[in-house]
């Protein structure tokens, strides 16, 4: 038995792997899902059958394993019944904060093991491995702080918590000490036999909860999606742990490889933003762009109405088109692809602009264009796309705003400042779709709206494509 539960490990580690390489393009993401799915679904049945293994060694008293497996099956049972049911209901546009939940979970779990393995031993009386109580403390340290960290984020994506970053005075300090402090207590732990070492392992624990909070709560809501990312790669790390605390290679692989892709997904992230990864990982960065945005007074701006813009688009020969979070909100994709079908056939050249930012979560954008079928070879990213905006006629900018504000090159003192933008403006004329003058995500004015080559056209985008693709016939 527990040869074929090896075995069964080791493939359902090659299908992380082949899910992973899968999800890396659009076009075989959705492979990369189902390889994923059937990794976890062999995991599931591997790890069940090791249980039963378990139950039917004789030497053991099967009372307490019976009602053990039967509290698996159930607890099992109903978290798929809550999982399905979330991942089913939830909006795209709330997939961030969903994901920073099950982040929680993930830190919460290593919490729960690290504590049931260390009182295991302290319970038996044995005397405790060093080594084994120093993957115990990390284990429960980097579950602690993933779980904190991830509400927060939570509760900052779904605005519920305010997103301006908390900037207590010496809080690099403060991070730094309790850092200094948990390794002193390791220390007391490793060394510590039975009950006494609770005592380093709880302090500890309220130690990295109050990190995990302030690392995330001093980071700025622009800033956020990089820090999903990083708690991504931290809930891994919490598995990993988990996994040598249970013996368990497949959670130590798992861990492992959500841990790096998450590391990973933070540093590109990292780059597309202008952020130091150093300062991400210790927290904070968010308020380093910059004081606080400025009252400043940029002008007028001017109105446009859709039959304009769709004689506009009808006369140029090169369309980009940026998408932001409002296209999601307002579900355009569907009209914006139908449009870009009918400027195609009027041999107009459109193409996509897509930020790596644009939306709530990594490839939002992306998601949604390709769901309403727009073809992937026009869809750009904003590197490809920035050289060639001098020669574009029309830029129509549906319900992006942060990740087209020119204030992030212009103005050294924005929140957003250093943060490279998609350069709408370098185009001859410039359409931006949304409902009012209102900010975006990190709270900032957009220079963008008064420049002279820009007109707003005030609406739900939906309606306004709507219209637009009704007056090109
Ligand atoms: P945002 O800066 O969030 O701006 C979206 C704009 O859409 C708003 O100005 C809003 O203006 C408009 N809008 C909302 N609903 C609309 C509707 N129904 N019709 C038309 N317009 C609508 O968008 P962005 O440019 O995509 O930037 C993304 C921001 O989110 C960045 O700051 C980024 O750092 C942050 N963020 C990104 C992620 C990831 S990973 N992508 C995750 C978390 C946070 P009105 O209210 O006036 O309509």
């Amino acid at each position: 038995m527990v040869s074929f539960v090896t075995g069964a490990y080791i493939l359902a580690a090659l299908l992380f792997i082949l899910a992973l390489a899968g999800l890396s393009k659009h076009e075989t993401a959705r492979r990369g899902n189902q390889f994923g799915m059937a990794g976890m679904g062999l995991a599931l049945v591997a790890t069940l059958l090791l249980v039963l293994d378990y139950l039917n060694t004789d030497y053991l008293d099967q009372g307490p394993i019976v009602v053990g497996l039967v509290i698996i099956v159930v607890a099992m049972a109903v978290g798929a019944m809550i999982g399905i049911r979330l991942a089913s209901s939830v909006e795209m546009t709330g997939m961030p904060e969903l994901i920073a939940m099950m982040h929680s979970f993930v830190g919460l779990a290593a919490v729960l093991v690290g504590y049931n393995t260390y009182i295991e031993v302290a319970d038996l009386g044995v005397q405790s491995d060093a080594v084994h109580n120093g993957e115990v403390f990390l284990g429960v340290f980097i579950g602690a702080v993933t779980f904190t960290g991830s509400i927060v984020a939570n509760l900052k994506l779904s605005a519920k918590m305010k997103s301006s970053p908390l900037t207590l005075p010496g809080r690099h300090q403060l991070n730094l000490a309790i850092l200094v402090l948990s390794a002193v207590l390791m220390v007391w732990f490793m060394l510590a036999d039975g009950w006494v070492a609770m005592a380093p392992l709880a302090l500890m624990t309220v130690l990295a909860l109050v990190l995990g909070f302030h690392l995330v709560a001093a980071i700025g809501g622009g800033d956020m999606p990089v820090v999903v990312s990083m708690l991504n790669s931290y809930s891994g790390w919490a598995a990993a742990a988990a996994g040598f605390m249970l013996g368990n290679d497949l959670l130590i692989i798992t861990g492992a490889l959500v841990g790096s892709s998450g590391a990973i997904l933070s540093y590109i992230m990292c780059k597309a933003m202008n952020r130091s990864f150093i300062s991400v990982i210790a927290g904070g960065f968010g308020s380093d762009g910059g004081g606080p945005a400025e009252d400043r007074d940029y002008g007028d701006h001017r109105e446009i109405q859709s039959g304009d813009v769709a004689d506009l688009l009808a006369g140029a020969s090169s369309v980009v088109i940026t998408p932001g979070y409002g296209m999601a909100v307002a579900q355009a994709q569907y009209p914006v692809a139908e449009m870009t079908r009918k400027l195609r056939e009027k041999g107009v050249d459109v193409r996509f602009g897509i930020h790596p930012v644009a939306g709530r979560l990594p490839g939002h954008m992306n998601v949604l264009l390709a769901e309403a079928k727009v073809p992937y070879d026009i869809v750009l990213e904003m590197d490809e796309i920035n050289d060639d905006l001098p020669e574009v006629d029309v830029v129509l900018v549906i319900g992006a705003n942060d990740t087209v504000n020119p204030a992030a090159l212009e103005e050294p003192n924005s929140p957003i400042a250093g943060m490279p933008v998609i350069e709408v403006w370098r185009a001859k004329d410039v359409i931006v779709f949304k409902r009012s003058m209102a900010t975006g995500y990190a709270g900032v004015q957009n220079p963008l709206f008064f420049k002279d080559n820009t007109q707003m056209l005030f609406g739900d985008a939906k309606d306004k494509v709507n219209e637009i693709v009704a007056a090109l016939g």
